[in-house]
C-alpha cells in the first residue's frame, strides 16, 4: 500500500471515506498495524502508561519519544505516522516548542507532530511549529497532559457551555495552522458538532461516529493494557491472556521435561562427532 500524506487525508474527508488511525509505539506492532492496512499511526505519550509502567503521561521525555517513534517508523515506513509532543515539551516556549517538534521530525522521521490543548498559549506554539513547515495534529477534549486540571480523565465537553468551549479552541487550533485535530472523550453530538464546523480532518477518540475517522490506543483494543478499558474501545482481540496461557505453558513444560524435545528443538551433530564427546564425558 502507498504512503498516504495529509492531502490523500484531505481528499479521504472531501469523499466521505474513514480515516484509521491507531496508535503503536514499537517496530514489530507497527510492522502488523501497517500489514493491516490502517492509514496512520501515533505514537502517543500513551507510551509511558501502556509500554513503560507509569502511572501517567507526565515522566515521558523526548528521548523515549524519538526511540519509540525511531522504531515505529522502521516497522511501518509507509504509514503516516504522528509523534506526540511529551509533556513539558512544548508547554514552555515557543521555541523549546519549535525545537522540540524538529527534534522528534528530524530524529524519528516521523511525518507530523501532535500537541494538547486548545488555548491561547498553546495555539501560538501550533503557529510557530506550522510556520517552520511541520505538520501540526491539534487535541482537544479529554487531554490527559491536563489530567490534574480536569480532575482525573473525564469525558469533556457534556454541557451545552463545556461544548461551545471545545468548538471555540478547535476553531483557534485550525486557525493557528493545525494540518488535523484530534477530539477525545466527547459525547457523540460534540463530535459532530466540532467536525461540521471545522475544515481540516477531525479525527475522534471516544467522539462518536460522525468524526473523518477513528482512533483507538492498540493496546487497549486487543486486550493488552488491562489496568483499565475506556468506555469508548471495542476489544478485538484478548492479547494478555493469550500471552499469559503461552507463557504459563512454556512454564510447565520446562518444569515438566517436555521443553526442549531432543531432535526437534536441538542441533543436530554427525554420529562420528558425537561419538568423540561422548568420549569426553
Ligand atoms: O498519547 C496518546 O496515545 C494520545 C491518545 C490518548 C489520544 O494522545
Amino acid at each position: 500500500m502507498a504512503k498516504k500524506s495529509i492531502l490523500d487525508f484531505r481528499r479521504m474527508v472531501e469523499t466521505g471515506e474513514k480515516i484509521t488511525w491507531l496508535t503503536g509505539y514499537d517496530y514489530l506492532t507497527a510492522k502488523y498495524i501497517e500489514k493491516a492496512g490502517v492509514e496512520m499511526i501515533l505514537v502517543g505519550d500513551s507510551l509511558g502508561m501502556v509500554q513503560l509502567g507509569y502511572e501517567t503521561t507526565y515522566p515521558v521525555t523526548m528521548e523515549e519519544m524519538v526511540s519509540h517513534c525511531s522504531a515505529v517508523r522502521r516497522g511501518a515506513p509507509n504509514t503516516f505516522i504522528i509523534g506526540d509532543m511529551p509533556y513539558m515539551s512544548y508547554q514552555t516556549s515557543d521555541e523549546d516548542a519549535v525545537y522540540n517538534a524538529g527534534r522528534l521530525t528530524k530524529e524519528s522521521l516521523c511525518d507530523a507532530i501532535k500537541l494538547e490543548g486548545g488555548g491561547e498559549e498553546i495555539c501560538k506554539r501550533i503557529k510557530a511549529i506550522a510556520s517552520v513547515g511541520i505538520l501540526v495534529f491539534g487535541h482537544i477534549g479529554l487531554t490527559p497532559q491536563f489530567a490534574a486540571q480536569m480532575g482525573g480523565y473525564k469525558a469533556q465537553g457534556k454541557s451545552a457551555a463545556a461544548a461551545q468551549k471545545l468548538l471555540d479552541e478547535a476553531l483557534r487550533i485550525q486557525e493557528a495552522g493545525a494540518c488535523a485535530i484530534l477530539v477525545e472523550g466527547v459525547p457523540e453530538i460534540v463530535g459532530k458538532l466540532i467536525t461540521e464546523k471545522l475544515s481540516i480532518p477531525v479525527l475522534g477518540i471516544g467522539a462518536g461516529s460522525y468524526t473523518h475517522g477513528q482512533l483507538l490506543i492498540y493496546a487497549d483494543m486487543v486486550g493488552y493494557y488491562d489496568n483499565f478499558t475506556p468506555k469508548f474501545v471495542k476489544k478485538y482481540a484478548e492479547i494478555g491472556k493469550e500471552l499469559e496461557r503461552a507463557f504459563s505453558e512454556y512454564a510447565a513444560d520446562v518444569k515438566a521435561g517436555r521443553f526442549p524435545i531432543d531432535g526437534t528443538h536441538t542441533y543436530k551433530i554427525s554420529d562420528e562427532e558425537r561419538e568423540k564427546i561422548e568420549k569426553l564425558f
